[in-house]
């Protein structure tokens, strides 16, 4: 049977010139990039390089760029690292993060610091003017991610960016701003002088590339305290051998997917489109979160009368690989928290499926879905 792989919120696979650009950094310039030896040298430059080529995409300056584990670990960088000088402070995030964001919030409120959790709209879009809402004179940090990992809304964070820069320009207490950009890595502009974000999570492995590797982009004034303690890299903000064979990759994806992304765009949105010209054909199907303000690589719906974990091994027992909601969420039959955010009733979050595209999902795919979606749906 062949397989079809339509869960790239997941994981990607790696792109073949990922692969290509990472080899040499596994036997033969294997070096650690700390060492001052000819190998150690020849690493770190592979990092230096690897991180001007994520510094172009995001304009700012390499300095500017701290690699880690995971897009999990950054997120916690981020916010526990900016937290340890607020003590008595207080977050605004989304409902709808992902748990490397809510969990990592649901940790320091145990430690005394205040969260406010901002409820989308129905369409799964989180409104400025509940953010505004939301800001206390406590406030120091907002984080709200780039687009949705389960429904691919795109959320407004250049106006979120402004509107904190404004605030900031009356308030005693400084705002920062960050957002999780893991999914939004392969189709949406990075630039953070137009985002302005002080802070900014990548995640390698939804790029195309290796898994284990996180970024994390720190404007120059902002001062994080580490998580990680040891041997003092990335300027002390993140100890630990560097992933050079992982950051080589990571940055190589980046520079794939980010030079790709207007053409993906169009191309997957074409898909996208029969995807959800064929659910409204179809009975009990109630398509979740916003049309437009949507990646072009994500459908969401959930079907009446159907739990999702039906949904997802129906559609594999045809060879068809997709998801009920995020990959680490999977598996526990908890209701999607995204979608009862979005005011969504518990039947319709049991009852979710997630189809994400990616670079290397073909027109005769999505003809094979849309052929089986009738079957299983009906
Ligand atoms: C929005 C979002 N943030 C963070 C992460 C975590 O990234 P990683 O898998 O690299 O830890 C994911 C992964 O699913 C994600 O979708």
């Amino acid at each position: 049977m062949i397989k079809i792989y339509l869960d790239y919120a997941a994981t990607s696979p790696m792109r073949p010139e990922v692969i290509r650009a990472m080899a040499p950094y596994a036997e033969i310039d294997f070096g650690n990039a700390s060492s001052i030896h000819t190998f150690g040298r020849k690493a770190a430059g592979a990092v230096d390089e690897a991180r001007r080529k994520i510094a172009k995409r995001l304009n700012c300056n390499p300095l500017e760029i701290i690699f880690t584990a995971s897009g999990t670990e950054a997120d916690n960088l981020a916010i526990k690292g900016l937290a340890e000088d607020y003590p008595d402070g207080h977050i605004v995030t989304t409902a709808i993060e992902h748990k490397a964001i809510l969990e990592t919030c649901r940790a320091l409120e145990k430690n005394g610091i205040k969260v406010t959790y901002v409820k989308p709209n129905s369409e799964g879009i989180v409104e400025i003017k509940e953010i505004e809402r939301a800001i206390t004179p406590k406030t120091f940090l907002v984080s709200v991610m780039y687009a949705n990992n389960e429904v691919g809304t795109i959320q407004p964070i250049r106006e979120i960016g402004l509107l904190v820069k404004k605030l900031n320009k009356t308030r005693k207490r400084r705002i920062y701003f960050h957002t999780d950009a893991v999914q939004g890595g392969c189709l949406l502009s990075l630039d953070t002088q137009i985002l302005h974000t002080d802070m900014l999570t990548l995640s390698g492995h939804k790029l195309g590339g290796p898994k284990g590797v996180g970024v994390l982009y720190v404007r120059t004034g902002v001062t994080l305290t580490p998580v990680i303690h040891g041997g003092g890299q990335e300027r002390g903000l993140r100890s630990g051998t560097l992933n050079t064979m992982g950051i080589v990759g990571t940055a190589q994806a980046l520079e794939s997917a980010q030079s790709q992304k207007a053409k993906e765009a169009k191309r997957l949105k074409q898909f996208q489109k029969s995807i959800f010209a064929a659910l409204e054909k179809l009975p009990n199907v109630t398509i979740n979160g916003s049309i437009t303000e949507r990646l072009a690589n994500n459908v969401n719906f959930s079907v009446a009368g159907k739990t999702s974990d039906e949904l997802v091994i129906g559609f594999d027992r045809k060879g068809i690989m997709v998801s009920a909601t995020s990959a680490c969420a999977a598996g526990n039959l908890e209701p999607s928290y995204v979608l009862q955010a979005m005011g969504a009733g518990e039947g319709r979050a049991r009852s979710s499926l997630r189809i994400t595209m990616g670079y290397r999902t073909k027109k005769s795919e999505i003809d094979q879905l849309i052929k089986e979606l009738r079957n299983i749906i009906k």
